[in-house]
């Protein structure tokens, strides 16, 4: 049996990803469309390029039966996220949401003398807003997965992220929340990998000459290879 086929229930499943157009989130839509997940809704504020759609399409015909379609949502917005998931629920009628997977960010460093109000709340809005609006959107559905992505800043901290550690701290937390009232949570406390937010935007050519290649090579990984995933 796959990893995504539904124990519990024969129908095929939904799995929603939100954060999922670009880097760990889109390597998680094609695992899930890989591992049998069938349908899979990818939730971001902005729609899909052309070139995204395109890739979006040579999944479903490379995984036969699966289907994956975007909904835009600003996870932060309540309002948006409940018409979002009633979107789902209209175009996968029938089938039952088994999954989410949290994968939104937004990063502002800065040190923490220069961060001000606006530069923590720009950066914990869409992992605390966010996730407290996708656990209470789901609050009806039997979640197999409610998957966050954290980082190993959570507990390592970084000199210029506070704000993205206190926005990490809290999907650990929160997951062990849920965990403890029975339901479905994991944060996966990610190291750094070569996609995603480390790519954007580009270091200046100047730092990427001060960045020894071999730290580089040790630190950032292939997606999607783990450096550390406390579970
Ligand atoms: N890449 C890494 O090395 C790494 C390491 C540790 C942890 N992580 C974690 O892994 C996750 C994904 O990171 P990534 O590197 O793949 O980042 P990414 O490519 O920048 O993806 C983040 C996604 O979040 C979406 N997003 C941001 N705000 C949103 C909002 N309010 N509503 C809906 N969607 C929103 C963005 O789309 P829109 O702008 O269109 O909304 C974007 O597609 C994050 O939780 C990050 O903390 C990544």
């Amino acid at each position: 049996m796959s990893y995504f086929t539904c124990k519990s229930v024969p129908l095929n499943a939904v799995y929603v990803v939100v954060g999922g157009l670009t880097g760990l989130g889109f390597e998680t839509v094609k695992f899930i469309a890989e591992n049998g997940g069938g349908y899979i809704a990818i939730l971001s504020r902005k729609i899909p390029s052309n070139e995204k759609q395109e890739e979006m399409k040579a999944l479903q015909q490379q995984y036969k039966g699966s289907k994956v379609v975007f909904v835009q949502c600003d996870v932060t917005l309540t309002s948006d996220v409940e018409k979002a998931f009633q979107s789902i629920v209209n175009i996968f009628a029938g089938s039952p949401i088994k999954g989410v997977f949290q994968s939104a960010v937004v990063l502002h460093d800065g040190h923490l003398e220069v961060l001000n109000l606006a530069d923590f709340q720009k950066v914990l809005n869409p992992k605390v807003a966010g996730t407290l609006n996708l656990h209470w959107a789901t609050r009806r559905q039997e979640l197999d997965y409610f998957v966050c992505y954290s980082s190993v800043t959570s507990f390592l901290g970084n000199s210029t992220q506070a704000n993205y550690a206190a926005a990490n701290s809290f999907l650990d937390v929160f997951c062990l929340y849920r965990r403890n009232r029975g339901l479905s949570g994991q944060s996966i406390n990610w190291g750094a990998l070569n996609l995603g937010v480390p790519l954007k935007p580009p270091l200046p050519q100047a730092e990427q000459a001060q960045f020894p290649q071999p730290l580089l090579i040790a630190l950032v990984l292939q997606p999607p290879s783990i450096l550390m995933a406390f579970c």
